[in-house]
């Protein structure tokens, strides 16, 4: 019987070097001949997508949060059934840029919604299905978001203040805190450090995962 596909997450707040850790990890992969499906989330398949780009335009229509969280899970819901599942099925490993920690972190941290309801919607969509690793880039706020905004126009997400960043930040480094799977890089530092942190957590869970 194949063995079940690793379920690999990148998460982080703004600016924390996502785009270009990704692709390390990528790279990482491909040169240790692991079969991987890169995705990201919100998003990852056409109607997903879609529903991203609902998310992150900026409106003058006030967004509510039940209506926010609802399009986050039903965009979750499509790329878990139609692409993440499928993948980890036939033994493939899926890196997924951000997952449900960021609805923990932006929803229930940066939003405060109750944190309950978030886990109601996780049962609901994913079942048991968590990922098997959260490699948690972290770095200051005001770091992260003078980095964000140097990339020109921002969206939905990125226009929030500062106190809804901190929020978010303080949610991912309290879900890392004593969760196993959580592992927890210093992203302010030069990047060959940060990559050299990523490096060691990648031969760390290849050496846990394959024979
Ligand atoms: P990013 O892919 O460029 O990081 O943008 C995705 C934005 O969507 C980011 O600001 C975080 C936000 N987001 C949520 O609010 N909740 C979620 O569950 C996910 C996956 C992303």
């Amino acid at each position: 019987m194949t063995q079940r596909g690793k379920f690999i997450t990148v998460e982080g707040t703004e600016g924390v070097g996502k785009t270009t850790n990704l692709e390390y990890i990528r790279n990482w992969l491909q040169h240790n001949k692991i079969e991987f499906l890169s995705t990201r989330e919100p998003g990852g398949t056409p109607l997903a997508e879609q529903l991203r780009g609902l998310l992150l335009q900026p409106r003058d229509e006030p967004v509510d949060q039940t209506a926010e969280l609802l399009m986050v899970f039903a965009a979750r819901a499509q790329h878990l059934n139609q692409v993440i599942l499928p993948a980890l099925e036939q033994g493939i490993w899926v890196l997924c840029d951000r997952f449900t920690d960021a609805t923990y972190a932006y929803q229930g941290g940066g939003r405060q919604m109750d944190s309950g309801i978030i886990a109601r919607l996780e049962t609901l969509v994913q079942g048991d299905l968590r990922p098997d690793a959260v490699i948690l880039l972290d770095v200051p706020v005001a770091v992260g978001l003078a980095r964000a905004k140097g990339r020109g126009v921002l969206d939905r997400f990125e226009q929030e203040d500062i106190a809804f960043f901190e929020r978010v930040r303080g949610t991912y480094r309290e879900r890392a805190q004593g969760n196993p799977a959580y592992h927890l890089v210093d992203a302010g530092q030069a990047l060959p450090q940060v990559q050299a942190e990523l490096d060691k957590v990648l031969v760390q869970l290849k050496g846990r995962w394959l024979p």
